[in-house]
C-alpha cells in the first residue's frame, strides 16, 4: 500500500499525518510506503513547522528529518491512496485526476473518522500549540483506522 498526505504547506498537517501512520505502520511491521506533499509548494526544502515536531515528539515520533515538497501530478498514478487534509487540498487534487479510477482514490482523511462528513482538519499554522494538540489527536485517531481497514 502506498499512501500520501497532502496538505497546503506540508510543514503543519501532512507531516504529522506522515509520520503517525509510518509509526503505526512499522508497529504493525507493515510493508507500506508513506509519504506526504503540498499543494503549494511554499515551503518546499523546509522541515516541518517546530510545534508540529514538538507535539510528534510529546508521542515519541521523530519529524525532524521530513523535508516539504509540492504536490505533483504523477502522485495521483504513483500513489493507492490520497489523503487531502482539508476541503481545499481535496478540490485542488481533483482537479488534477485524469479519470474517475483516479478520482477514487482522492479521500478526505476525517472521513475515516467521521464517515461521510466531509470534515476539514482545521490549519493549526496561524494558532498555537493547543491547535497543534487538537490536530495531533484527530490524524491519530484516523490513521488508526486507517492502519485497522486496510492492513
Ligand atoms: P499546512 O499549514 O498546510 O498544514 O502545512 C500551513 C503552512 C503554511 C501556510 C499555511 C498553512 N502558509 O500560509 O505559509
Amino acid at each position: 500500500m502506498k499512501i500520501l498526505m497532502v496538505c497546503l504547506g506540508n510543514i503543519c498537517r501532512s507531516p504529522l499525518a506522515e509520520g503517525i501512520l509510518r509509526s503505526k505502520v512499522e508497529k504493525n511491521k507493515l510493508d507500506w510506503e508513506i509519504d506526504s506533499a503540498g499543494t503549494s509548494g511554499w515551503h518546499s526544502g523546509e522541515k516541518p513547522d517546530q510545534r508540529s515536531v514538538d507535539v510528534a515528539l510529546q508521542h515519541g515520533i521523530d519529524i525532524s528529518k521530513q523535508s516539504s515538497r509540492k504536490f505533483y501530478d504523477f502522485d495521483i498514478e504513483r500513489f493507492d491512496l490520497i489523503y487531502a487534509m482539508d476541503v481545499h487540498n481535496y478540490n485542488d487534487i481533483i482537479k488534477h485526476c485524469k479519470n474517475e479510477i483516479e478520482k477514487q482514490k482522492v479521500k478526505l482523511i476525517l472521513n475515516e473518522l467521521f464517515p461521510n462528513e466531509n470534515r476539514s482538519v482545521p490549519d493549526p499554522y496561524y494558532g498555537g500549540a493547543q491547535g497543534f494538540k487538537k490536530v495531533y489527536d484527530m490524524l491519530n485517531e484516523a490513521c488508526e483506522n486507517i492502519v485497522e481497514q486496510y492492513k
